[in-house]
């Protein structure tokens, strides 16, 4: 199944253009999406969700029209939003149950389905605690088992590991991938580097638009030979950035080390850098300033 977002835009009431004209093509697989604050990412998610209704454009998920069938999409659809509340006092297994129900899991079937979702995110220990008392990672495994739910072909998760910590955030990427394997997975996140090893696809998005679809690897091969480096000090910042196209500048040991793009060795000190998809990040959503 492939899902095929065609031309969408949104513009919010008070004015802000949150998607313009959006086109992507998502295979099955793991999916990343990256993109500054405020870029417009948990948009696209809510609509491919059928959250939020978009104003134009059209996204088709196999057989599916995702903005009219939207009771079509929900039966096949798993959602982690980026702020996921729970009710107080409930436990695991209720909660999940409660999920189950209104996903229109048969009752003869629930328990059983809740009981394999429960072990599947390694939280049946906890099963009985309640859901407002799980750490931050617990709350994200069950968040995952939520969406879980129903053997969904459509998985969306909007910055899933934002507050985990490396171990957990590891645990929680490992159980997505095995899930990837066969559905499309969409992911959002912050941390560039983990798009590169999760994802075969990827988008950045930058002021609601595009600026990059295609696999980490093309991304990083365009980058070949045209990233340069250099420790600097922070006085000079300024005027290496009206000089250069810097992509970023990063404290190393308390000193600036800046990247920039050239298509040529710059000279003046300059080391070729071996590119990493921050500097595809950083590039991408500086041409389209
Ligand atoms: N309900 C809303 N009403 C008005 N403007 C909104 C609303 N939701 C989002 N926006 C605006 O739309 C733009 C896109 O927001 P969105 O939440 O989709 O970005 P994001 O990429 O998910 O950002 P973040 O990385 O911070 O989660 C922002 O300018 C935001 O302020
Ligand atoms: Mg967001």
């Amino acid at each position: 199944m492939e899902l095929s977002i065609n031309q969408l835009s949104k513009t919010y009431p008070n004015g802000v253009q949150a998607l313009k004209a959006v086109s992507l093509e998502i295979p099955t697989g793991m999916f990343g999406l990256l993109g500054p604050n405020g870029a417009g990412k948990s948009t696209l998610m809510r609509i491919l969700a059928t959250l939020q209704d978009a104003d134009s454009g059209s996204v088709r998920l196999g057989d599916i029209d995702v903005l009219q069938q939207k009771d079509e999409v929900r039966k096949v659809l798993g959602y982690l939003p980026q702020e996921f509340g729970v009710y107080p006092r409930m436990s695991g297994m209720a909660m999940l149950d409660l999920f189950a129900t209104l996903k229109g899991i048969p009752s003869n079937e629930r328990k059983e389905v809740v009981g394999a979702l429960l072990q599947r995110v390694n939280l049946w220990d906890h099963r009985k605690k309640s859901v407002s008392s799980y750490s931050g990672g617990m709350r994200q495994r069950f968040g995952i088992a939520q969406a879980l739910i129903g053997d969904p072909k459509l998985i969306i998760v909007d910055e899933p590991t934002a507050g985990l910590d490396p171990g957990e955030r590891n645990r929680f990427y490992n159980l997505l991938s095995e899930i990837g394997e066969h559905v499309i997975v969409i992911l959002s996140t912050h941390i560039v580097d983990d798009v590169r090893e999760l994802c075969s696809n990827m988008a950045i998005i930058n002021f609601g638009e595009v600026v990059y679809s295609g696999s980490p690897d093309t991304a990083l091969n365009a980058l070949g030979g045209k990233v340069w480096q250099k420790v600097i000090s922070k006085a000079e910042i300024e005027s290496y950035q009206n000089q250069y196209r810097v992509i970023s500048s990063k404290l190393v040991a308390g000193k600036p080390i800046i990247h920039i793009l050239s298509d040529s060795d710059p000279g003046e000190g300059f080391r070729a850098a071996e590119p990493g998809l921050e500097d595809v990040f950083f590039s991408k959503i500086m041409v389209s300033k």
